[in-house]
């Protein structure tokens, strides 16, 4: 069971950081091959909205992107983590959203599997932000996260959502919430 990992946070070590660390150490534990991309270590452009993709489904930008698609196609399960910013993705993870463009042309014109093949897929996604609890504080990353597994045909299997949580280490004192993503990453694995 391959798992790609997304980190979406620009703030390398910090909340979002340790959270996906403990998901991808439960899910290693449960028998996962994990592989992490830090998205902000990565040359990834915005969509240029060039229509280059519409031939053949393949974004035609020489970037990192490419590797990207490459490790989506050969996982069967995708972990995305983001810090809330301004109620949504952090800009760097939404770059890589928007460059999945190419693979919505594959699903919704070319009438072909977005990620190559038609195995099932699950998605799981992890956030964290600064505010108190809101109802709303994390729908509208969510409604993002969600549009993009479903173009992915990645079943959306689960969420750890975490308000309150601003100063680089403030996750370090919540080992609860640390432990939750240790076993929401172990039943990831596990019930699949
Ligand atoms: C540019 C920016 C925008 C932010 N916007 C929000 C926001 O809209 N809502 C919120 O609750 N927290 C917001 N925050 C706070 C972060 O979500 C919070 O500090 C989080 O713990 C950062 O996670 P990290 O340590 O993984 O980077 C924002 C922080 C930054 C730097």
């Amino acid at each position: 069971m391959r798992l790609l990992a997304i980190a979406g946070s620009p703030r390398r070590g910090g909340n979002t950081d340790s959270l996906l660390e403990q998901f991808i150490k439960g899910a290693v534990y449960a028998g996962a091959e994990a592989k992490t991309l830090v998205v902000c270590s990565l040359k990834i452009e915005g969509c240029r909205n060039c229509d280059g993709c519409l031939v053949k489904g393949q974004c035609i930008v020489q970037d990192d992107m490419q590797m990207v698609y490459k490790e989506m196609e050969a996982a069967d399960r995708l972990v995305i983590a983001s810090p809330l910013q301004f109620m949504s993705v952090s800009a760097q993870l939404k770059a890589l959203i928007d460059r999945c463009q190419a693979l919505w042309v594959r699903k919704y014109v070319l009438k072909i599997p977005p990620l190559g093949d038609a195995r099932m897929r699950k998605g799981f996604f992890i956030s964290v932000g600064g505010r108190h609890n809101l109802p709303t504080l994390f729908e509208a990353e969510l409604v993002t996260i969600k549009s993009l597994f479903k173009t992915l045909d990645i079943n959306y299997s689960g969420d750890l959502l975490i308000p309150e949580i601003d100063a680089k280490d403030a996750i370090l004192h919540k080992p609860e919430t640390l432990q939750k993503a240790y076993q929401e990453g172990c039943r990831f694995i596990t019930n699949s």
